[in-house]
């Protein structure tokens, strides 16, 4: 009975670290990986359709200068005018709250249709589609 008894609970200590070791193995994402998302090339996934690509949708924009033929990247174009500090506004802030994106929420997958990784915040760019 007593042999039993070791036996129980030497299994129930080897389950224990099973348990606790994949639970880490959970937490410890690898540097640099971001979830897999719907929008690789992330702006224009997004902003495709005839009336809702970004030049369209941007000269609706009363006092906006016409972008069609200066920007070729999309949203790297967009920062050669809309930097701190400037009349235009940083991009960041104009495409947050166009979103409804709360920086301060923290990282989320919602995230990820616009960012490569949390690491650097690097932004996914794609050419142009109009
Ligand atoms: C996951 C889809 C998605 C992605 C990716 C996305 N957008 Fe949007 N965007 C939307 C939707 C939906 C709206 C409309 C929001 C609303 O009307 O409330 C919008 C609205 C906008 C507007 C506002 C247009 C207006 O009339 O004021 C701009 C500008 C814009 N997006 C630019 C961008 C830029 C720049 C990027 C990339 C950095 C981007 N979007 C990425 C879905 C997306
Ligand atoms: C040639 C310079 C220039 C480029 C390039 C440019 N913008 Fe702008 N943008 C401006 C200026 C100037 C304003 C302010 C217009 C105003 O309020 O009269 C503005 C305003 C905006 C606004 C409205 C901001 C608000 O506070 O309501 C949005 C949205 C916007 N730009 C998005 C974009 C996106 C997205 C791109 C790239 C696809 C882009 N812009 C490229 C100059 C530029
Ligand atoms: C619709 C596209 C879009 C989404 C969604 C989005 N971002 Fe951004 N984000 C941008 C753009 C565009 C920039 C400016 C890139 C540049 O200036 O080169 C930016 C810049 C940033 C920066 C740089 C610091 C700053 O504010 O200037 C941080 C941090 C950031 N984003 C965090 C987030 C977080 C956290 C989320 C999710 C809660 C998020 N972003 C969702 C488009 C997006």
């Amino acid at each position: 009975m007593k042999r039993v008894k070791r036996l129980f609970i030497n299994l129930l200590v080897l389950c224990c670290i099973f348990v606790t070791a994949f639970m880490l193995m959970g937490i410890d994402a690898p540097d640099g990986v971001s979830p897999p998302d719907g929008y690789p090339n992330g702006c224009v996934d997004c902003h495709q359709t005839t009336d809702y690509t970004l030049d369209v949708q941007i000269l609706n924009i009363s006092g906006h200068p016409d972008i069609s033929m200066i920007v070729q990247q999309v949203p790297d174009g967009c920062t050669m005018c809309h930097k701190v500090g400037v009349a235009a506004g940083a991009l960041s802030l104009i495409t947050h709250e166009n979103h409804d994106i709360n920086i301060a929420d923290g990282f989320s997958e919602t995230c990820f249709s616009c960012h490569t990784s949390a690491d650097d915040i690097s932004n996914k760019s794609a050419a142009k589609n109009w």
